[in-house]
């Protein structure tokens, strides 16, 4: 720990945390300072958070090929981690690090190796301790982060509890009430496909390139009254949304696009005004369903804050109308979203899951293994 008197002499000290993530295609490395003043954390300041993106890779698939993943992160980790250890002015001589976090799971099994066999190398190199970090965790704690560059280091909202976390990634879609920081429970989650995975495999279907995700949104939002009537004529249905439990499902959505799209003469659906008439409406459908569990969620469980997090989360759609519901239904909760660039796959969140799990901090390496599909619960 570095300690240091700040101006009002009181002694403050600095927990410098290195997160490590490579649970999907995603290469991420970040340095985070944890500033405390006795037992009151002042700041989390996140020195560099570097993500190497595999998305051009993969985009020749459609999607994350593991075998390829685990080759890139392998390649990649000792260059992102110099990055980031530049980028954040710590010189690996004295970079005065006290713990290491990675992400343990849930992920693709083989990636997930990837990063922890390099970070207990660095922990044997550095002599230092690593804490596993359950990635969905990561993804909500994100919520406590301000990017690189904001004029604050700190969220200055204090978040309250019962919180109901949504979190929605390529891999996840999941409902979870939080009592506190380390007390999660599912109360509901995806029966089949994630939501992301549903923007990626409809995308695809539509012709448009991997992650589907932003590559729907962008093409949602360019939807003109030239579709309109398309719009009109397409259908999809929105899975589960009226029943009793917060369960999900999102492969019928995504046979219904094929459908639709197998059901028009080939003109038609390579056409603009088609691909951003469903684009819109998958978009809308995936929207519809995300809000409304939540919404009842956050009711039945009297939640005091509704926090969001995963890549999913970026959508602004999303962000919007949530929020506007939220304001219309439910207007005295807290409603919190990490900034965009925070939502999808980054190591920030896994520094910071770490500073809130140092007690499971161990020398003992053997015991870090990669849990594919780890819980939160
Ligand atoms: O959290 P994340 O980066 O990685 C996983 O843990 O899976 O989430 C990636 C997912 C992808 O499925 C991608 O299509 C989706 O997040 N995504 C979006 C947007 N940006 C990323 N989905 C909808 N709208 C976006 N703007
Ligand atoms: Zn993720």
């Amino acid at each position: 720990m570095i300690n240091y008197t700040d101006f009002n002499t009181s002694l403050m000290q600095i927990m410098r945390i290195v997160g490590i993530d490579t649970s999907c295609d995603d290469t991420c490395i970040s340095i985070v300072d944890v500033k405390s003043q006795g037992s009151n954390v002042k700041s989390f300041e996140i020195l560099s958070n570097v993500v190497s993106s595999q998305i051009k890779l993969h985009r020749r698939y459609g999607g994350v090929y593991p075998s390829l993943a685990k080759r890139e992160h392998q390649k990649n980790l000792p260059i992102v981690l110099k990055k980031a250890l530049k980028k954040g002015k710590v010189t690996q001589k004295n970079p005065r690090v006290n713990f290491l976090a990675v992400t343990i799971g849930p992920g693709l099994d083989p990636c997930l190796w990837q990063g922890i066999n390099f970070t207990k190398e660095v922990a044997k190199r550095w002599n230092l301790p690593i804490i596993p970090v359950n990635h969905i965790e990561a993804h909500i704690l994100a919520n406590w982060l301000v990017p690189i560059g904001s004029k604050s280091k700190i969220k200055n909202k204090k978040i309250e509890f019962p919180a109901v976390c949504l979190v929605v990634s390529g891999g996840h879609t999941q409902l979870i009430l939080m009592r506190k920081i380390g007390q999660y429970k599912i109360i509901g989650e995806t029966r089949d496909d994630a939501a992301g995975e549903c923007f990626d495999k409809t995308a695809r279907i539509l012709g448009l390139p991997y992650p589907g995700g932003p590559a729907i949104a962008a093409e949602a939002a360019k939807f003109s009254v030239f579709s309109r009537i398309l719009r009109d004529s397409i259908k999809l249905p929105r899975p589960m949304i009226n029943s009793k439990d917060y369960d999900f499902s999102f492969s019928g959505l995504k046979t219904a696009v094929l459908y639709d799209f197998k059901s028009r003469p080939k003109k038609e659906r390579r056409s603009r005004a088609y691909i951003r008439a469903m684009a819109k409406e998958i978009q809308q459908a995936i929207i519809d369903v995300l809000i409304k569990k939540t919404i009842k969620a956050a009711k039945n469980y009297k939640a005091k804050s509704i926090i969001l997090g995963g890549g999913v989360v970026a959508n602004k759609e999303l962000r919007k109308q949530l929020k506007e519901k939220i304001k219309k239904e439910i207007p005295n909760s807290q409603f919190l979203i990490p900034d965009s660039r925070l939502c999808t796959d980054n190591a920030a969140m896994v520094a910071l899951a770490g500073y809130f799990n140092r007690k499971k901090a161990t020398k003992n390496y053997q015991k870090i293994k990669a849990l594919a599909n780890l819980r939160i619960n």
